[in-house]
């Protein structure tokens, strides 16, 4: 089995054979992914890691996880982007709901994420939730330079040190980060943490399959085998031997770069109908947002989460201004069962539901939603996933880096960088008068005063 897409809601938004005239362009785009020839290509690492994976190395990050699972009560994962994104959709997705409230057997490490914000309050309120409790970290950042993780981790390393000693911090304490660079690699070779490296040729959005992602993920107790499995076949069925039609990836590239180009598609809204994928849909937006919105150009990633929005967004995406469109995450199966009960006296009128699994009702207003939307000029693709799970979230991570990658080359960008992320930095740095920026912090200050 495998993840599958439907284009059919889509394609009819378009003239006919449209989605077929791309094949060309979405070839090309696949074939300078794999051969190197495009801008960006000293960032493909990405493009084969899940096959060249080794069980030894899967051994080395489930053994570190190990360490921690036994010996700390939280994990705190500090990392922002692509050093924080991935972990927490595929943590989110496989977790309980009430993952915080149930964990009472201490099976698992409650996981938490910090480095991603700079509010006082957070952080205080996380130092207040970590006082005497046995908690571990793992500082991901591939630059070791990140403001909000830099800061963060100074935070969680004093607190860390403060209540287990030293010598026990360091114990719990594992950085993931470049090979020599930046301050994270300085400090964790002064300290003697262990490390596991970020590839240089790995962008921070196409991370998620290395120790940036599997080792948050192996230490919440998922299997990160199945996850590279899953990311490996969908690796294979993306290959540039697959048959345009055959290769989902290809046909995403190709259908939204219709609508954006040809339709006057602008905004692409990721939709799910299970409240654990929130995060999926945020790792989604980085992805696609980072490497497409350049250059005045790219497709605007938001992302709804239903039935929830549909009562705040609803009258929008129904009505509004025709300049969207909806990419569905639709899982086929859900992991629990639950049935509407019989009620004798009917108060709530519900009983045309009795003996009904929640998720028929939920299936229904997936299906009611997508009419209605449809309908209302909104094209629709709709992406099946078999179960929510290691193996189909690997399947559909990869299937959304491919087609991320071939996306972005026909729109004519370069995918795999970012140069935009650092202006607001350079005006942080210049008013906080970090040295070095003393040029900048003049100019600025002149600006602000004027
Ligand atoms: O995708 C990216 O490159 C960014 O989102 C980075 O992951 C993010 O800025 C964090 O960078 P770093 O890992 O260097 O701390």
């Amino acid at each position: 089995k495998s993840i599958s897409l439907d284009i059919t809601k889509a394609a009819q938004f378009l003239s006919e054979g449209t989605v077929k005239a791309y094949e060309p362009a979405v070839k090309a785009a696949r074939e300078a992914l794999e051969n190197g020839s495009c801008p960006g290509n000293d960032f493909l690492g990405w493009l084969h890691l899940p096959s060249e994976i080794t069980p030894d190395f899967l051994k080395e990050i489930q053994d570190c996880a190990e360490v921690l699972r036994k010996n700390c009560e939280v994990v705190v994962v500090a990392g922002i982007g692509g050093s924080y994104l991935g972990a927490r959709a595929v943590i989110e997705a496989l977790s309980n709901s009430f993952a915080w409230l149930v964990n009472d057997d201490r099976k698992n490490p409650n996981i938490l994420f910090a480095g991603n914000n700079i509010g006082e309050d957070y952080l205080a309120e996380l130092s207040e939730y970590l006082k005497n409790k046995k908690f571990g970290v793992i500082n991901i950042s591939k630059s070791g330079t990140t403001t909000e993780t830099a800061l963060t981790f100074r935070l969680l390393k004093k607190q860390c040190e403060a209540q287990r000693g030293k010598e026990e911090a360091k114990k719990v304490i594992v950085a993931v980060t470049d090979a020599c660079k930046g301050a994270a690699r300085a400090a964790a070779d002064k300290e003697g943490y262990k490390t596991f490296v970020i590839p240089d040729n790995v962008g921070g959005r196409f991370s998620v399959l290395t120790p940036v992602g599997l080792l948050p993920i192996a230490c919440a107790g998922f299997d990160i085998e199945a996850l590279v499995k899953g990311a490996a076949d969908m690796e294979k069925s993306c290959g540039t031997d697959v048959p345009f039609e055959e290769n989902p990836a290809a046909v995403y590239a190709a259908v939204r770069n219709g609508l954006y180009a040809k339709a006057g598609k602008k905004i692409e809204i990721m939709v799910n109908y299970q409240p654990k994928l929130h995060f999926i849909s945020e790792w989604w937006k980085q992805l696609f947002g980072e490497s497409e919105g350049k250059d005045n150009k790219g497709i605007f990633p938001a992302s709804c989460d239903f039935t929830t929005d549909l009562h705040s967004m609803g009258q929008w995406i129904q009505e509004g201004e025709r300049t969207i469109y909806e990419t569905v995450i639709s899982i086929e199966k859900t992991a629990k069962t639950m049935l509407f009960p019989e009620d004798e006296e009917n108060l709530d009128g519900l009983n045309f539901l009795a003996g009904k699994r929640v998720d028929e009702v939920n299936k229904m207003a997936e299906l009611g939603t997508r009419l209605a939307h449809v309908d209302g000029g909104v094209p629709n693709i709709r992406i099946s996933v078999p179960e929510l799970n290691e193996y189909y979230l690997g399947q559909l991570i990869y299937f959304f880096e491919v087609a991320c990658g071939m996306s972005g080359l026909i729109l004519g960008v370069n995918p795999f960088n970012q140069p935009g992320v650092e202006a607001y930095k350079k005006n942080m740095f210049a008013l906080l008068d970090k040295p070095g920026y003393e040029a900048d912090s003049k100019a600025i200050k002149e600006r602000l005063a004027k």
